[in-house]
């Protein structure tokens, strides 16, 4: 009853520490908010960071505390309704669109939850048996979700806020010059993918199985702005020819002519960040587009999207290293000067052809936690790669990110790839 493969041999003392970590995190990345700023809620895709805070609390309450600590008290017995997300098997929760409507429980009274939470999971990791250390690796992994999270959605309810406060005090944009794409080639062939171990990792990630690959190339770095202006000057919003019918029907309703955060003023493009509003750095990535948006610019430029095979094969000869949530940047970067593959990880979260669906094999577990990651297999794309919002520790070549193809309020770029000729 887990959404986790379970990983054999982690120690108490790793979890424990883990766990420490992970919830210091979280209290930093709230740090800078006010109570007001942490009730904001700017759309239903978007979560206040207060509920954050209380939710990734509730899921070591339910799933851990709750059914396992023995004499284990509840803070508040009516947060197991309240701070339930979307697990149907449990005894419902509140919709989702007005989580930001919930002014109580106060700032405070959430923290003082987090606070009862964490001692009584000190106490019992200290003694919890192999399968519960997994439950609360699984917990750990979802709190990293949820960081990614609250860095996304403080950023819409900024954005969103006509006074576009800054989040986070930022550098300025690096004058840096990414260097020109080129193609990088893989044989066809036999290759597998999926979670390999040792380590923690999804249930979606698994089971581990073979594909055969025709010959195929991945760019070695990710798509930029000034790539992006040029499709966007060429008309990209406005010739049907390049899109999706679902995604020409959604650009002009939405009245979508650039990604999202872009805005056109009298001396340029101007971008908003984490950091506030700057002008648009034309080397970094291109980034906040969807699906749509994506596969339109590979269209445009004669390539296509990698499908998540070629991505997770491709990947085993990038470092898996970049800029990520550690790098307190919270925006993307150029890419380095430097052969073979670049940002394949860290930056943003790279859109794949392929839909979200099960691997050959997975049966999602039983009980609610077996709601994690299965039930959300239609309608939706993978991402791979990670963020510069995802923790370091959160990323593999095997994570398999996922949402709707009109979603772009994550950090999302593109990369081009194409069949070998
Ligand atoms: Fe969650």
């Amino acid at each position: 009853m887990r959404a986790a493969v379970p990983q054999p041999g982690a120690s108490i003392e790793s979890i424990q520490a883990q766990y420490r970590d992970v919830r210091a995190v979280t209290r930093h990345l709230a740090a800078p908010l006010s109570a007001e700023d942490q009730m904001v809620q700017s759309s239903t895709e978007t979560s206040p960071t207060k509920w954050h805070l209380a939710h990734t609390t509730w899921f070591f309450e339910t799933f851990l505390l709750l059914p396992h600590a023995r004499g284990y008290r509840p803070f508040d017995e009516r947060f197991t309704y309240l701070f339930n997300s979307y697990y149907k098997q449990l005894d419902g929760h509140p919709l989702r669109a007005i989580r930001g409507a919930f002014s109580r429980p106060a700032l405070a009274e959430v923290e003082a939850y987090r606070r009862h939470v964490d001692a009584a999971m000190e106490d019992f990791l200290a003694q919890a048996p192999p399968d519960q250390l997994e439950l609360a690796e699984l917990g750990l992994h979802h709190e990293q979700q949820h960081q990614e999270l609250i860095v996304t959605d403080i950023k819409h309810a900024f954005w969103t806020n006509p006074l576009r406060p800054a989040y986070r005090d930022s550098s300025a944009p690096e004058a840096a010059v990414a260097p020109p794409s080129t193609w990088i080639d893989f044989a066809a062939g036999e290759y597998q993918v999926g979670a390999s171990g040792p380590g923690f990792a999804f249930d979606n990630e698994s089971p581990r199985h073979r594909v055969y690959l025709p010959a195929f190339r991945v760019a070695s770095r990710l798509v930029t702005n000034a790539e992006y202006l040029d499709f966007i000057a060429d008309g990209g919003y406005q010739r049907p020819e390049l899109w999706l019918s679902d995604g020409w029907d959604h650009i002009r309703a939405a009245g979508w002519r650039a990604p999202l955060y872009w805005e056109e003023r009298e001396t340029g493009w101007q971008v908003f960040t984490c950091g506030g509003m700057r002008a648009l750095a034309p080397h970094e990535p291109v980034c906040h587009v969807s699906y749509y948006e994506a596969d339109a610019f590979a269209r445009w430029a004669n390539a296509r999207l990698a499908t998540e095979a070629e991505w997770e094969v491709a990947s085993a000869r990038a470092v898996r290293d970049g800029n990520f949530l550690e790098s307190e940047r919270l925006h993307v970067a150029p890419a380095p000067p430097a052969p073979g593959l670049q940002q394949m990880f860290g930056d943003v979260w790279e859109w794949t052809a392929s839909p979200y669906v099960a691997y050959p094999g997975y049966r999602a577990a039983a009980g609610a936690l077996g709601e994690y990651n299965g039930k959300f297999m239609c309608n939706q794309l993978v991402l791979r790669g990670g963020s510069c919002a995802t923790p370091a520790s959160h990323i593999r070549a095997s994570y398999r990110n996922f949402f709707p193809p009109h979603a772009r309020w994550q950090f999302m770029g593109v990369r081009l790839a194409d069949d070998r000729p």
